[in-house]
């Protein structure tokens, strides 16, 4: 199966961008980013660097750090100190759950089926201070904001929201503008997931005014497992407690000095936050090549562009009359087919058979492309679908 050239978001961006051998329709950007030709060039070139193990000087890696940071910081509001670096999404939300105030019969709202990275901090919290996990599931014909507006206008308890702006199974997209509004009303803290939207759409942290935001950084972001970001309000950058206390969060001058008996300043910002062991070159380099890129194709462009990847595909879906396996709701670059119970293993099956990637998930066949696969690709694919439909 082709995939068609893309010109768009902008001319540079083009399928030889993209590292994805031929015969494959690579669709599983939910689970893991296509690998972009200069983040693997930079990954060669920080390995074969790294036979030499002086290399890089510490100001060189400082720097290098702060360049990640700094680009990381475009995905958001564009100020730095507001980011740190840190292994996983999982850890961002240990981070947040161990600072956000909750109190004894405090709600903490998470929406069903999401995704455990999210909630699994929380939940010992919760049990820590008597606090309760609010589950809120929608309704028949509900949208999932409607859901979550509806929970906080009837449960005063709720204290905290912890919402992925994408679900991670069949790509809806929330509302965040009409929740935050919601959330702030009711005095309740926000934390948000971005890590199925983050890179494809920026964050738009100054209207949604979360108190902590945490993403991954290799799907959407096109980056490397294994560093991952949280944005932290302000109040958090000046007296946020870290998880744990690595030196490399702290004021070199100061812990360096070597008296163990002052406490070194942190260093500033959300860089208190700074977990060990992350911000090692390789996974830099891969880090800062993909966020340059991103940045060059213009992250406003990116959503719009994968729409048309995935509404084509929709368009696809229902002239070959599978109308029915589609949500109602809106989605943008991830689209979530249901096909029927019995007939979901035999879609995944022939998808595979055409060297279709993709991923099912909690009944879902999850669709994720990017910019290395063009609409035109998206007919075949419905193809191969409803041809899997017909063999019932
Ligand atoms: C919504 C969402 N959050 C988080 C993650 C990954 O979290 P972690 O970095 O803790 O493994 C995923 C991965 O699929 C995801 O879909």
């Amino acid at each position: 199966m082709r995939t068609d050239h893309v010109l768009e978001p902008s001319a540079t961006a083009q399928p030889a961008q993209f590292c994805l051998p031929d015969g494959i329709v690579y669709l599983d950007t939910a689970a893991h980013g296509p690998r972009l030709r200069s983040v693997q060039h930079a990954a060669s070139a920080a390995l074969d660097a790294a036979s030499k193990p002086w290399q890089p000087s510490e100001a060189d890696w400082e720097a290098a750090i702060e360049r990640v940071r700094a680009l990381a910081a475009d995905c958001f509001d564009g100020d730095a100190s507001a980011i740190a670096l840190v292994p996983s999404a999982a850890y961002g939300m240990a981070v947040a759950a161990n600072n956000v105030p909750l109190a004894r019969g405090d709600g903490v709202l998470v929406l069903a089926g999401t995704f455990p990275s999210q909630w699994l901090a929380w939940q010992r919290r919760c049990a820590q201070v008597g606090a309760r996990i609010v589950a809120v599931q929608a309704m028949p014909g509900e949208s999932a904001t409607d859901a979550v507006v509806r929970t906080l206008a009837t449960d005063p308890s709720v204290r905290v929201l912890l919402l992925a702006h994408v679900d991670w199974r069949d790509g809806s997209v929330l509302d965040l503008d009409a929740i935050a509004a919601r959330a702030h009303a009711a005095g309740a803290a926000l934390v948000l997931d971005l890590s199925q939207s983050l890179g494809a759409y920026p964050a738009h942290v100054a209207r949604w005014r979360p108190a902590f935001a945490v993403t991954v950084g290799y799907k959407w972001l096109l980056g490397p497992a294994g560093l991952a970001y949280v944005w932290a309000a302000a109040p958090w950058r000046e007296h946020g407690e870290p998880i744990e206390h690595h030196w490399l969060a702290r004021d070199p001058e100061q812990v360096w000095l070597g008296d163990v008996r002052r406490v070194p300043a942190f260093r500033a910002g959300a860089r208190r936050f700074d977990a060990g062991g992350v911000a090692d070159p390789m996974r830099l380099a891969m880090a800062e090549a993909a966020l340059a890129q991103i940045g060059a194709w213009r992250i406003e462009a990116i959503a719009p562009a994968l729409h048309s990847r995935t509404a084509a595909l929709a368009d696809g879906l229902r002239a070959l009359g599978l109308s029915s396996w589609l949500a109602p709701a809106a989605t943008a670059h991830i689209l979530g087919v249901r096909p029927p119970r019995e007939r979901l293993q035999a879609v995944a099956g022939a998808l595979a058979r055409a060297g279709i990637v993709a991923t099912v998930r909690q009944g879902y066949v999850r669709l994720a492309p990017h910019l290395h696969v063009g609409a035109g690709a998206m007919a075949s694919v419905a193809a191969v679908m409803a041809a899997a439909a017909r063999d019932a």
